[in-house]
């Protein structure tokens, strides 16, 4: 039997476990320690717990809605991302308009991005993907005289800086998430990061209308981590894989929950930040190890990282110029038990046609190229530095 290494996740210990039991039976108030904790890690404040990304996400731009005139509607992001950012853009009333990436950066390209802003815009969603900082410094200023708000997607960037800032507390407004893909997790779980103390209070009030769970959901919540815990283990992942394909996102969401974040949660939340340092270390470690050995090779296309950027890598991307190849590199990688993954094959546009501004010509073509292309390898704390020689290897081999 080939022991398969996961592509994504983080290993849980027994305190860990131990810590997130405690919570079954602590109150609400508890989930402020976590929240407490993280503005510590951070050096930053304010930071407040939802049940996801999507819905921290989601109360920010029902903030900024209520503040902000009736006409500004539009809420710009990258052609490729998540396509989950969506749902919260339409639940919240508001309509999402896109923008191309930049080829070199895979990331939103901030000055196609001015280019699209009008009156309707609301806001910007500078998505960090990958873990990769977008540089938008030297534009936030111009996108805030246009009284438009800058958002900072930092769901997969935790712990990556650039300028010596974390991602996700550069601009005013952010949000990480917590789910069991990114860079660091409490099974699932978000955090809205709001500088302003004057907004404090009318955030907290939108997250604190969310319905909060049952006593019997915090229970199966627990042992959700408790299977997870195992599933992350390459052994376990390897048995249980039938099993295990079944909770993997295959079709696309059509709506999300919103609920406030719970007490085993942030429990678990507090016994994993004290490994934040050396997991954001060990993927850092990983994803500079790929790109020293991968960056000369022709028929790949690495990122352009940007100066002054501390790089925590939730997967490290490559795009392989021949898409046939990109198939046969997951095979093989797959047959020496190292498990790699497409994310999205697909744009946002090609997801939702209706984001597409023409139908007939191809708007977003750096977007399309990357997502056919993509291949993300893993970077987490499990791939150890032989199985990154492995991947550099076979990755050179086969492109
Ligand atoms: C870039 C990005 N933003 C937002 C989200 C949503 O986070 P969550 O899964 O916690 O709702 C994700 C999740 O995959 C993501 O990758």
């Amino acid at each position: 039997m080939i022991v398969i290494t996961p592509s994504a996740g983080i290993p849980y210990f027994p305190p860990d476990i131990i810590k997130s039991a405690t919570g079954i039976f602590r109150t609400k108030r508890a989930i402020n320690i976590f929240e407490r904790k993280i503005e510590n890690f951070f050096g930053a404040k304010y930071f407040i717990a939802t049940n996801s990304g999507t819905t921290a996400f989601y109360i920010i731009l029902l903030f900024l809605k209520s503040i902000s005139p009736s006409d500004k509607k539009e809420v710009i992001l990258p052609a490729y991302t998540a396509p989950s950012l969506i749902l919260p853009i339409k639940r919240a009333g508001l309509e999402p308009k896109l923008a191309d990436i930049h080829p070199e950066t895979f990331n939103m390209d901030i000055q196609k991005v001015l280019e699209s802003i009008t009156k309707k815009t609301l806001s910007v969603l500078v998505v960090h993907m990958f873990g990769i900082p977008v540089d938008f410094k030297h534009v936030q200023e111009s996108i805030k005289k246009k009284d438009v708000y800058v958002i900072e997607d930092a769901a997969s960037s935790m712990g990556s800086k650039i300028y010596g800032k974390y991602t996700g507390t550069i601009a005013e407004i952010g949000f990480f998430s917590l789910n069991r893909g990114k860079n660091t997790s409490n099974l699932t779980g978000g955090l809205i990061y709001l500088r302003n103390k004057e907004n404090l209070k009318r955030v907290k009030k939108l997250a604190g209308d969310l319905p909060s769970i049952s006593s019997l959901q915090k229970i199966n919540t627990f042992a959700k981590i408790c299977g997870l815990s195992l599933a992350v283990r390459p052994f376990f992942y390897t048995v249980l894989n039938p099993l295990i394909s079944k909770y993997k996102y295959t079709t696309l969401h059509k709506d999300f929950d919103a609920y406030q974040y719970n007490s085993v949660q942030s429990a678990l939340g507090e016994e994993v930040l004290k490994r934040y340092k050396i997991i954001f270390k060990l993927r850092k470690r990983n994803g500079d190890m790929l790109y020293k050995g991968l960056k000369n090779n022709s028929n790949l296309v690495l990122p352009t990282l940007p100066h002054n950027a501390e790089v925590v890598f939730n997967q490290f991307p490559i795009v392989v110029k021949n898409k046939k190849n990109k198939e046969i590199i997951f095979r093989k990688l797959l047959e020496v038990g190292i498990e790699t993954t497409f994310l999205y094959e697909k744009p946002l546009h090609h997801f939702y046609p209706e984001l597409s501004p023409d139908r007939k010509k191809e708007p977003f073509p750096y977007s399309l190229f990357l997502a056919e292309r993509l291949l993300l390898l893993p970077t987490h704390p499990q791939i150890s530095t032989q199985k990154i020689r492995t991947i550099i290897e076979i990755v050179n081999e086969y492109a």
